[in-house]
């Protein structure tokens, strides 16, 4: 199928719609989950000692191309997921400029209010993230081939894992209610669906975090060294 320019603005004026600003949060948020997916099982092969994780990080690094592909598709999702959501707020803040004098919170949660805080903390952390492991190297440790030593000097500092550890709740908060709109986008939102919504979008929030924190809690118990 080929896209005319026509199609092509009637997408670009589509996702600038209310509707369209959720459909580009979600497919955006569907391509960084999965980036996430992937991130974690590739650093949980940790648990099965250098050589391991080494040989997967040298194979990413030799797929060249196709590394550098994806790694243009992740940025362009994150900044167009950051732009969007940044539009989405400002225009609600717009739409009512003065707070409710008595506000109460029905179909929402906790995550869903502080959306706008934790993406901009997963942001920072993100930042901080690849300052140490892949753009200054500033982490305690650095070499291009030895990953596992530069991820257990790392979390063997209990600074770096704290902040780490606190920086992946963080994201399960951002994912929780991330998965939550993004099932009600693609029509999973109906009193039928509900319950399944409620059990998978916490459910794979955990997930995602909990393997995330299980590589810096292994690295202080001493599990991984
Ligand atoms: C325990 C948690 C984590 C560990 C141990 C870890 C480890 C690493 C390492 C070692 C690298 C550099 C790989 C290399 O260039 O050799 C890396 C890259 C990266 N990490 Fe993580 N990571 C963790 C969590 C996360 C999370 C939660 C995110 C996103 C929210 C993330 C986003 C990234 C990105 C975007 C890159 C750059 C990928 C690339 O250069 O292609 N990481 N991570």
């Amino acid at each position: 199928m080929q896209l005319t320019v026509k199609d092509m603005t009637r997408i670009f004026s589509f996702s600038r719609t209310n509707v369209g600003s959720k459909v580009v949060l979600a497919a955006t948020g569907a391509v960084i989950f999965l980036f996430l997916i992937g991130h974690m099982l590739g650093n949980l092969q940790i648990f099965e000692g250098p050589e391991r994780l080494n040989a997967y990080a040298a194979l990413l690094k030799s797929t060249g191309k196709l590394l550098w592909g994806a790694r243009i598709m992740l940025l362009v999702a994150v900044t167009l997921h950051i732009v969007t959501a940044a539009k989405v707020t400002l225009a609600n803040w717009r739409a009512r400029p003065v707070g409710y004098t008595c506000k109460k919170n029905i179909e929402t949660s906790y995550a869903a209010r502080t959306m706008i805080i934790t993406g901009p903390l997963v942001f920072l952390y993100v930042a901080y993230h690849l300052m140490m492991f892949t753009l200054l190297k500033t982490g305690p440790e650095y070499s291009e081939t030895d990953v596992y030593a530069n991820v257990v000097a790392a979390f063997k500092m209990p600074v770096i894992s704290g902040v780490y550890i606190v920086a992946m709740l963080i994201l399960g908060a951002h994912l929780y209610h991330g998965i939550w709109s993004m099932l009600q986008t693609v029509g999973i939102g109906n009193s039928r669906y509900r319950r399944l919504r409620r059990t998978v979008a916490p459910a794979v929030a955990i997930v995602i975090a909990a393997g995330y924190i299980a590589i810096p809690v292994a690295v202080l118990a001493g599990i991984v060294k």
